[in-house]
């Protein structure tokens, strides 16, 4: 069944129910690498929006710049989740456009062991149309709850619960969900308001070898990452974690892709060490992604860096908030940082454009500017922000949720570019 938009909007349908609709084409295998990047007008106002002074004069004179892809810009979710459902093909393009030059697949296993791009193993409820697919929602781990006696609406549906061929069938949506909902069409509905529904109608879902044809044909690097599975491994008696880890690298590998162009990630530090071990190559570029301050608190994580670089690690990637503190009014590098660097860690960081408007960070506590609140204030500020991490703290990369932020500064500072 397929509706043209105006024909929905003549019967009252929504972007939303548009999703119900059955999915675009798969991926074209006629991509080719984008010659004309393209930013948009944000990263202008956000250049416009900073306060007078030396790094605000820099950036406007890279006003006309012929703007080029920079490995420096590392597309979160596909580099376009601001606007884009998150890890769909579309998401990819927004960010390959925007000159990402790397793209990330966020990896998880379906139930029949196939790889795909999600950015959670269980959360398919959120970023896609599921719960509103009768036979795909009764296979849910948990299948949509309507919101009853006080009690919120619920559900949880993992790629595990459902075949590959189930996950493409899937339309992609902007993360979120309606906790009031009674119905699971109501559910659907959940867009953070400074986010918007616009493409959310029906995002391409992709398994981990489409993210790398797609992202080999427009000749850009690649960042998967192994998600934590949510599932007791190992997983239908014998897939063990160091299965998953191998099938990820091999799935690379049998792609023809080198391990120049590919920079592993995980939360797991065990399966950076099984990278390690066995597969050296692909270790070279893999990140260790840090968030052990969240719980046992900065300087706990920044003690733990020794033991890293002991072990072998090459790069940790923690939150931006990990690498920077304020200090007389400015934002400067944390001892995190300068720790990193002493020990001779690369760094990476995560994630930028996830936070909506500047001005709102301190009161709804926003994880990302959580150590740098007091000197934030509007949102050109983020440059403040992007300056420290990649002249002060010098960080290989930043992954953003709106790749055309990143790029403009990576272009005019000739990073990675
Ligand atoms: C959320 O669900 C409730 C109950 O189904 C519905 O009345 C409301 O309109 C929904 N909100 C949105 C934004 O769809
Ligand atoms: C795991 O079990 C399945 C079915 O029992 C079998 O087909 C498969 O070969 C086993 N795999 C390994 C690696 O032992
Ligand atoms: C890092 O530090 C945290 C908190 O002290 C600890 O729980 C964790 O196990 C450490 N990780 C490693 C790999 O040493």
């Amino acid at each position: 069944m397929h509706f043209t938009a105006s024909l929905a909007a003549a019967v009252g349908f929504t972007a939303i129910d548009h999703v119900l609709a059955k999915p675009f084409p798969a991926p074209a295998d006629n991509l080719r690498p984008i010659t004309q990047i393209e930013l948009g007008p944000r990263p202008y106002y956000l250049v416009d929006n900073m306060d007078d002074g030396p790094l605000k004069s820099k950036l406007e004179s890279c006003q006309n710049m012929k703007m080029r892809p920079s490995s420096f810009s590392i597309a979160h979710r596909g580099g376009g989740p601001l606007q884009f459902p998150e890890h769909s093909k579309e998401s990819n393009l927004a960010g390959a456009r925007m000159g990402a030059g790397i793209l990330e697949c966020d990896v998880a296993f379906t139930k029949d062991l196939e790889l795909v791009c999600r950015h959670s193993q269980c959360d398919l409820h959120t970023t896609t149309n599921i719960v509103n697919i009768p036979e795909l929602n009764a296979k849910c781990s948990t299948p949509f709850q309507a919101a009853a006696n006080g009690k919120p609406a619920n559900a949880k549906c993992c790629t595990s619960d459902i075949t590959l061929a189930e996950f493409k069938s899937l339309c992609g949506k902007m993360d979120g969900f309606n906790a009031s909902a009674t119905t699971p069409e109501d559910y659907l509905h959940g867009t953070l308001s400074w986010r918007t529904d616009l493409y959310s109608t029906c995002g391409t879902t992709l398994s981990l070898k489409e993210h790398i044809a797609m992202t080999k044909a427009l000749g850009l690097q690649f960042t998967p990452e192994l998600k934590t599975p949510q599932v007791t491994m190992p997983f239908h008696g014998n897939y063990t974690q160091q299965d998953y880890a191998q099938q990820f690298i091999d799935t690379f590998k049998k792609a023809g892709i080198p391990p120049s162009r590919v920079w592993p990630q995980s939360f797991l530090y065990d399966d950076l060490l099984y990278w390690l071990k066995a597969e050296p190559q692909f270790a070279k570029q893999a990140m260790y992604l840090d968030e052990n301050a969240d719980v046992a608190g900065i300087q706990a994580a920044t003690h733990n860096l020794t033991r890293y670089k002991a072990d072998g690690i090459k790069i940790v990637a923690p939150p931006l908030s990990y690498l920077v503190s304020s200090q007389d009014g400015k934002i400067v590098p944390s001892e995190y940082a300068k720790r990193a660097n002493t020990l001779g860690l690369k760094i990476i960081t995560w994630s930028l454009e996830r936070s909506g408007p500047i001005a709102g960070v301190h009161a709804n506590g926003d994880y990302y500017y959580s150590s740098i609140q007091d000197v934030v204030k509007k949102d050109g500020d983020i440059y403040n922000l992007v300056d420290v991490l990649a002249r002060q703290v010098g960080v290989l990369g930043m992954f953003s949720d709106w790749s055309a932020t990143v790029t403009y500064y990576a272009n005019c500072f000739g990073l990675g570019v």
